[in-house]
């Protein structure tokens, strides 16, 4: 009799777990070996271990990137300008910001955007011809800045982006409200003011024209199609 039930339990199961399906295990006995549950990276399910907590839905679940992670981009003066900007120290720092240099050129783009964000961002305590004679300068009587074309004519570029990044004594620092990129366009527009309003870049090309360089001009013309498509 028992080996009668065993044929027969062995015939059912052997049968039972016959399918159609050539792809199909049949019958499974640990069905999540075989297919575990699906969990998609940016799709909050709200779980802790086995629970579902409502309180967790819709928030972010996708961790923030590490520290010091940079966009990967095949363009390089982007991957350039979203390098890390690695002189932290606001006051021992600032001699070293000398030798960084501006990764983006004086396009026209750069150039009108500088001027655009000058506008709106630096204007009310620089002035407009960048002299120190903002409207916060002249109503409040807070110490001026120094004039892009007097006391700061010889600044370089990378102590202006140290300050703008940092902040310098009255100056707040910049960095929460521009991107890098923007710190650097409104940058080419300090240049213009230290150089009477005209980005230097401009001057080497009328040089360059009224000479007949054609070699100064060619240089100038790269320099502009290299930041194209930024
Ligand atoms: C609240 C007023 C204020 C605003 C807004 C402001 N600045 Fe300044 N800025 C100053 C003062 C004051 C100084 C002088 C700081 C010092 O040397 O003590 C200064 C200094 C500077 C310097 C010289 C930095 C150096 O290293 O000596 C640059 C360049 C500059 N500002 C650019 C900008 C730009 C570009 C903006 C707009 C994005 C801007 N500032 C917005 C007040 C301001």
């Amino acid at each position: 009799m028992i080996r009668i039930i065993t044929v027969a339990v062995l015939l059912v199961a052997a049968v039972a777990s016959c399918t159609k399906g050539e792809d199909s295990a049949g019958y499974e006995y640990t069905p999540d070996m075989y297919r575990s549950p699906a969990i998609e990276a940016y799709v909050d399910y709200g779980m802790i271990k086995d629970y579902a907590v409502d309180s967790l839905k819709e928030l972010q679940s996708a961790r923030l990137p590490g520290h010091g992670s940079i966009p990967f981009n095949s363009d390089s003066t982007a991957a350039a300008i979203n390098m890390p900007y690695i002189l932290d120290r606001p006051i021992e720092d600032y001699e070293a910001a000398d030798s960084i240099a501006n990764p983006i050129g004086p396009t026209e783009e750069n150039l009108k955007e500088g001027a655009r964000i000058y506008s709106f961002m630096c204007v009310h305590c620089h002035g407009e011809k960048g002299k120190g004679d903002g409207a916060v300068v002249a109503k409040s009587g807070h110490a001026a800045p120094g004039a892009y074309d007097g006391a700061l004519k010889e600044l370089s570029v990378g102590k202006m982006f140290h300050t703008l990044t940092h902040g310098k004594n009255m100056m707040g620092s910049h960095a929460s409200q521009l991107s890098k990129k923007e710190r650097w366009q409104v940058i080419l527009h300090v240049q213009a003011l230290q150089n009477g309003g005209v980005h230097p870049s401009n001057i080497v090309e009328e040089i360059a024209d009224s000479t007949q360089s054609s070699e100064a001009a060619a240089v100038s013309e790269d320099a502009l199609e290299t930041n194209e498509g930024e």
